[in-house]
Formats: structure tokens, C-alpha cells, sequence
């Protein structure tokens, strides 16, 4: 069973890009169903269209938050989309989606929250000098960041890092932590629980004879 899926997006995509990927190895039980950016010059639109999956820009300039995002629920709602990864979506999200798909939203983050929230994850991370830092899938709620954590993936400072090389290393940890989050979330393996995310065993290779 594919679970049908929307991305959203605000640049570069290269998260998106490996959601392509492992779905097109076959290795994420996921059908894209559509790509969403509220910029139209995400380049991740460009890589959804390079594989033929539907890319659909809805200006977010000049509208208000609930305007927006009823455009966006429309396509969401049209597309029977189960679940809705951010992926760089640069905005908050509000009433209009939440009410609609609350549980069923996940966004990554690239620091370990509740550290260092907000748009610049590695710079303030690198700025503060911290020793550990790494990225964090979480459900989303209307909070910056705040929602229950499904996944969180170490990315040690090493003694010649720069900014840009700790970034890169970084968005290597994303590429990987992402994929396995929504591998969890559409294999059903994942409980809310309040604040906490239990992710139940793996249970496909047992014997039920
Ligand atoms: C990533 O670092 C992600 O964690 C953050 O925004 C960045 C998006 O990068 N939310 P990309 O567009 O996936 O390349």
C-alpha cells in the first residue's frame, strides 16, 4: 500500500529530492502525490516536474495566512494527500491546515530542537558552539518548531568544520533521517502520546503462522 503524500516546499528541495529517490528505489511506501511551493522559484519544482511529479506553486505574497492556506487545503483535499511532509517550507502553518490534517503533518528541522528553533538551525547553531548538533523530525502544531518529536540524528562538530562544511554534512544526516521518519509514519508505527512519539516495533518479518 502507498500512502499518497504532498511535499511542501520553499527552495532548494534537496530534501524533496530524497523523498524522490527512495520512492523511486522502492524502498518508501509513498505515491507523491503532489508537490506544493509557496515560492515560484523553488527549484524543487523543477526536480518534482524532472519526475513527473505534479508541481504546483501557490503564491504565498500578499495573501493572509488563513487565504493561503485554503488554497492549499483545496489542492491537498483534491489529491486524497494522507500525509503532508515540509521539507524547507519556510512558514508557519495555521487554523486553515491543522484543523484538516492535524497528526498528519511532519516538518524537518535542522538542529536538535527544542534547541535552536526557527530559520537558521545551523547558523545559530555553529554561532552558539555547540559540540552536538544534528536535525529532528516532529509532527507540527501552530507553535515555531514546537510539535512531539518522531526522530532526532546526531551531527557531531569536527575540529576543521567550517560553517558550510558542518552544513553539508548536516543536510546528508537530513537526507537519510526524513525518509526514515515518513517510513515510520506510513507503515503505521507511530503513537502520540502527548508531548512523546512512540514508535511501536517493527513487526513486518514476523512469522504469523
Ligand atoms: C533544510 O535544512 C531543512 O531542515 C530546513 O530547510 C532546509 C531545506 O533544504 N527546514 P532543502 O530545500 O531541502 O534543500
Amino acid at each position: 500500500m502507498q500512502t499518497p503524500v504532498a511535499v511542501l516546499i520553499s527552495g532548494s528541495g534537496s530534501n524533496l529530492q530524497s523523498i524522490i529517490d527512495q520512492t523511486e528505489t522502492g524502498s518508501l511506501p509513498v505515491r507523491i502525490c503532489c508537490v506544493i511551493s509557496n515560492r515560484p522559484d523553488a527549484f524543487g519544482l523543477e526536480r518534482a516536474r524532472k519526475h513527473g511529479i505534479e508541481a504546483v506553486c501557490i503564491p504565498s505574497k500578499g495573501k493572509t495566512r488563513e487565504e493561503h492556506e485554503r488554497e492549499v487545503v483545496a489542492v491537498l483535499d483534491s489529491r486524497g494527500v494522507q500525509l503532508v511532509v515540509l521539507a524547507g517550507y519556510m512558514r508557519l502553518l495555521g487554523h486553515e491546515l491543522l484543523e484538516r490534517y492535524r497528526g498528519r503533518v511532519i516538518n524537518i528541522h535542522p538542529a536538535l530542537l527544542p534547541s535552536f528553533p526557527g530559520t537558521h538551525g545551523y547558523e545559530d547553531a555553529w554561532n552558539y558552539g555547540v559540540k552536538v548538533s544534528g536535525c529532528t523530525v516532529h509532527f507540527v502544531d501552530e507553535g515555531c518548531d514546537t510539535g512531539p518529536i518522531i526522530l532526532q540524528a546526531a551531527n557531531p562538530i569536527e575540529p576543521d568544520d567550517t560553517l558550510e562544511t558542518f552544513r553539508q554534512r548536516g543536510l546528508k544526516i537530513e537526507h537519510q533521517a526524513l525518509p526514515e521518519a515518513i517510513r515510520l509514519y506510513c507503515t503505521g508505527r507511530l503513537r502520540i502520546e502527548g508531548r512523546r512519539v512512540i514508535v511501536e516495533p517493527d513487526r513486518s518479518a514476523e512469522c504469523t503462522g
